[in-house]
């Protein structure tokens, strides 16, 4: 079962194509971080699963219950009033962000726990150090469109990378067009709102 999928998934604004044909899935039971530059269209995905925009093209689903936060929201209160309502599924846009390093250690303990009871953890982030302690699995997209997706561990052995810092700077280097992925399919979202995206 994938509580999060999404189809040909395009958005754009204008001229500007902020998500680009992104078909993915996204794995219960695991966390699955979703990374890219600044601009590469994680916002604007999350946005979109969350039904807070709508798609030019494509489709994003989602399981019905789904708890999420944004930037703005990022302290661990707003997190667990996003818990409240025992979400099946969490979407995270960069929820690290601010956060002294008790804190980051309280929220990788409290996602895997979530993971583990089988919920489906779809989190951006540009703090690769602490993702590479966090994710069981990686999205990765670029310029809205998706570079690679699959297990942390698998792409990074693939890759002969040594760090998750080294992956991701080669996989969304300028030279780098695509890099094989493990699945064509992978999923993610963020969620910008607890509000909005406490029942979506
Ligand atoms: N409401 C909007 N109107 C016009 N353009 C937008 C809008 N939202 C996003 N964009 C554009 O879409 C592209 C993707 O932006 P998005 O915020 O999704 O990226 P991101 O991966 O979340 O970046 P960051 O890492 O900086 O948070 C950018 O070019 C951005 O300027
Ligand atoms: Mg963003």
């Amino acid at each position: 079962m994938s509580t999060i999928a999404m189809e040909s998934l395009t958005k754009r604004y204008g001229g500007v194509t902020a998500v680009d044909d992104l078909t993915f899935r996204v794995t219960p039971g695991r966390i699955t971080g979703f990374l890219g530059p600044n601009g590469a269209g994680k916002s604007t995905t999350m946005r979109i699963l969350l039904g807070l925009a709508p798609p030019t093209s494509g489709r994003a689903t989602i399981d019905r219950r789904v708890g999420g936060y944004s930037l703005g929201m990022r302290q661990r209160l707003a997190l667990a009033t996003a818990l409240l309502g025992d979400p099946e599924t969490l979407v995270l846009d960069e929820p690290a962000t601010g956060l002294d390093p008790e804190g980051v250690h309280w929220l990788r303990g409290l996602l895997r726990r979530l993971a583990g009871e089988g919920r489906t953890v779809f989190v951006s982030s540009h703090l690769l150090a602490e993702l590479a302690q966090t994710v069981d699995d990686l999205v990765v997209i670029n310029r809205g469109r998706l570079v690679v997706h699959g297990p942390m561990v698998d792409l990074l052995d693939r890759a002969d990378a040594t760090s998750l810092e080294a992956f991701f700077l080669e996989a969304t280097s300028t030279e780098a067009t695509s890099t094989e992925a493990t699945s064509t399919e992978a999923t993610s979202t963020e969620a910008t709102s607890v509000s909005e995206g406490g029942s979506s």
